[in-house]
């Protein structure tokens, strides 16, 4: 008997296909822009020199000079592919280099690279979890952590956004559920750029004997006094266990790594499908990571650490001024509050997020666009980030076309949400009450659910 079903249904019926026919036709979509040179605080792209506020290189490392050396000198002595994965024939000294700065680093006790960063919270999550387990996320977590846990076949339970009573009581829950339990989050949330409560996180972790990983992803490099991320920059490196990071932002290359104790991590060598399943990085990103490494763990690091917050704040402040809903800061225990490089503009609706993409487009700005499920749905954001190498006449420049734009497109799509409203969606803390948007965020309790979740259609 023939089957009736065509599983090239979904692509050619899926429900985004009539928004992004029209899209296209206005030539409104975000997506898929095509660079035509470095991504620096300027950039050319399709014909035009604009402004670039929708990077990750967060340190502005992609140009410099000892970071490209890197990455020719590792070419020269290795070519431009290793063949194959780390475990048979792709392993060099640059890796093992690497995995010693990174232990050194974290401060852990060893530390493995992976070809990218969602491979290594693939290769991670997918190989310390099994079947009996229960593994815990933030539903803001990022897709390769969602994918990660159902690749595990573990039990998922997912939490609402930055909500501590719900960890607790999802950790509660999974105490009965019969196996190990983990929890895993974001240090730097990759969409709204808010930091993780992780003092009280690892504090209910230890209370329900769970075990935590944290995604340093948008924090490695910038947060800390050593840069080492949120962990650090909370005072909690001793509290968690597992501490994943990706060479894609500031480290201007592309890896990713986790780092560990030694005997978890030595299991990972020899256990994990997305490690040992997949070629090695090519040499060129080895050497581009490990020179940009040396420049954090060197007496410039902090100094660029603090010229990208700078610039957080500089950009918060000024598309707070000009009226624009911008998500707040961190606010943390101790009455100090963080902005990190990644400063988005609330705009709720997807259609106004795309029109308002283009006029800044040609305006002469790119930024991102996040919908749902990146962001729940009519939680719209226009994705903006700094680099430590824009400079604030670049910034200003920004500002005045951010200015412009908006007075055009209030007048002709009506307001914007306005800088001071309700708080904005999934970045409430516990004992706060739940906003509407925040019970609209995608709740991830089932793996259906989560499935759905973690795909990140236009
Ligand atoms: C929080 C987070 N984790 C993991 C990843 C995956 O890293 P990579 O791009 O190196 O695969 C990303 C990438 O965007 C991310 O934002």
């Amino acid at each position: 008997m023939r089957t009736s079903i065509d599983v090239f249904a979904k692509a050619r019926e899926h429900e985004r296909l009539e928004q992004l026919r029209a899209a296209r036709e206005l030539d409104l979509v975000p997506y898929f822009r095509v660079l035509e040179g470095p991504t620096m605080p300027e950039v050319e792209m399709e014909g035009r020199r604009r402004i670039m506020l929708g990077s990750n290189n967060y340190l502005g490392l992609t140009g410099d000079p000892r970071v490209r050396q890197g990455a020719l000198d590792a070419l020269d002595r290795y070519g431009t592919g290793l063949t194959g994965s780390r475990f048979l024939n792709g392993t060099t000294d640059l890796h093992l280099e690497l995995e010693d700065a990174f232990a050194e680093w974290f401060g852990t006790e060893a530390a493995i690279v992976f070809t990218t960063g969602h491979q290594a919270n693939l290769g991670a999550l997918g190989t310390i979890l099994g079947p009996g387990d229960t593994v815990i996320a933030d539903s803001g977590d990022h897709a390769s952590i969602l994918d990660g846990c159902l690749l595990s076949r573990a039990k998922l339970r997912a939490f609402r956004h930055g909500r501590l009573d719900r960890l607790e009581h999802t950790l509660e829950k999974a105490a009965g559920d019969g196996g190990g339990v983990l929890v895993v989050v974001d240090g730097v949330f990759s969409m709204e750029g808010d930091v993780a409560p992780l003092p009280q996180i690892s504090e209910l972790c230890e209370r329900f004997g769970a075990r935590l990983m944290v995604d340093e992803a948008h924090a490695l490099g910038v947060l800390g006094a050593r840069g080492a991320g949120s962990c650090e920059l909370l005072g909690v490196e001793d509290r968690v266990d597992l501490r994943m990071a990706t060479f894609s932002k500031s480290l201007a290359s592309c890896g990713g790594v986790i780092a560990g104790p030694a005997d978890v991590i030595e299991f990972l060598r020899i256990a994990s499908r997305p490690f040992m399943f997949t070629a090695s990085g090519v040499p060129a990103a080895l050497g581009a990571a490990l020179a940009a490494v040396r420049i954090c763990r060197s007496l410039e690091g902090p100094e660029l650490f603090a010229r990208v917050l700078d610039n957080a704040s500089y950009l918060h402040r000024g598309l707070t001024q000009l009226g624009f809903r911008v998500v707040e800061p961190t606010r943390l225990a101790d009455g100090t509050s963080v902005v990190t490089p990644v400063v988005p503009v609330v705009v709720g609706d997807d259609w106004k997020a795309a029109l308002l993409w283009k006029a800044l487009y040609d305006g002469g700005i790119y930024v991102n666009v996040a919908l749902h499920p990146a962001v729940p749905p009519s939680g719209a954001l226009l994705r903006n980030s700094v680099m430590a190498t824009h400079d604030h006449r670049t910034l200003d420049r920004a500002l005045q076309i951010f200015a412009e734009v908006k007075r055009a497109f209030e007048a002709e799509h009506g307001p914007l949400p306005a800088a001071g409203g309700a708080p904005v969606s999934g970045l409430s803390r516990a004992g706060r009450a739940v906003t509407r948007d925040e019970n609209r965020r995608p709740d991830l309790s089932t793996p259906a659910q989560a499935d759905r979740a973690r795909n990140f259609p236009l």
